[in-house]
């Protein structure tokens, strides 16, 4: 179910983020970002820039050093682990370089699974989105396959698929393509950038690739846990499903 929120999906203030060990490594130095409902945003960056750093702590699987985090213009701060979980599984969708589908499930069961772990049944509703997407993907006769009998673009459709499948404001994507030669990055980049469109929910997606970030509505670029650009290339267009 998308949520009602504001403009705004996700904001952090002034945070830093330090990895506490033997040597402290600092990976976020006074990142100040807001993204808005419906924008696709691509971080850039070296390898160590902090771009998963990032992505954690939006996704609320990290907390920062220092600096303020909001998510549904609510302040994580304020939140308990419950509340964490429960903004995290109805309101974001997460997409890794690698997959995790689940092998012995077919690619509808792995693409509801989000469903299932945001609690309660699989709805009726959910059920019929998710073929919808799947359709849209080019997966609609590939419902009752397993992932091994996919190929990796496809599978990574499926994962992406799977990220919105409880129809999330907000999608976060670090590599989703990195593992995919480049026709088939470009594929996958352009179903994320489909979906943007379709259904207006945001994405933050990482990647090493150049060319993709020339698809983003906004660039930001990290250097040494800094953003050193932050770049608007068009507005962001929200569409409702
Ligand atoms: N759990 C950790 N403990 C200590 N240091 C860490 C930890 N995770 C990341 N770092 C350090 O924080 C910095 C940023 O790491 P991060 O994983 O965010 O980079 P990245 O931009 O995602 O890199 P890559 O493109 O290689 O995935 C790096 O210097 C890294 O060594
Ligand atoms: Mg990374």
């Amino acid at each position: 179910m998308q949520q009602s929120g504001g403009d705004i999906v996700c904001r952090l203030e002034h945070v830093d983020k330090v990895y506490e060990g033997a040597v402290p490594t600092p990976a976020l130095l006074d990142i100040n970002l807001q993204v808005q409902r419906g924008e696709f945003l691509v971080v850039l960056g070296a390898s160590g820039s902090g771009k998963t750093t990032l992505l954690n702590i939006i996704g609320l699987l990290d907390t920062p050093t220092s600096g303020k985090v909001w998510i549904a213009e609510r302040n994580a701060e304020q939140m308990d682990e419950e509340e964490r979980a429960a903004l995290r599984s109805r309101y974001m969708g997460f997409v890794f370089q690698f997959h995790y589908l689940l092998p012995e499930f077919t690619v509808l069961e792995n693409a509801l699974l989000p469903c299932k772990i945001a609690g309660k049944q699989v709805e009726e509703q959910n059920r019929e989105l998710v073929k919808e997407l799947l359709h849209r993907v080019g997966l609609g006769d590939r419902l009752n396959y397993r992932p091994s009998q996919l190929s990796g673009g496809q599978q990574q459709r499926v994962a992406i698929v799977r990220a919105l499948a409880n129809n999330p404001e907000l999608v976060l994507a670090d590599e989703p393509t990195g593992n995919l030669d480049s026709k088939n990055g470009f594929a996958v980049f352009e179903m994320m950038r489909f979906m943007n469109r379709q259904t207006g929910t945001a994405f933050v997606v990482v990647t090493h690739d150049e060319r993709l970030a020339q698809e983003a509505d906004r660039v930001v670029v990290l250097e040494d846990g800094r953003i050193v650009k932050d770049m608007l290339q068009r507005p962001a267009q929200t569409h409702e499903l």
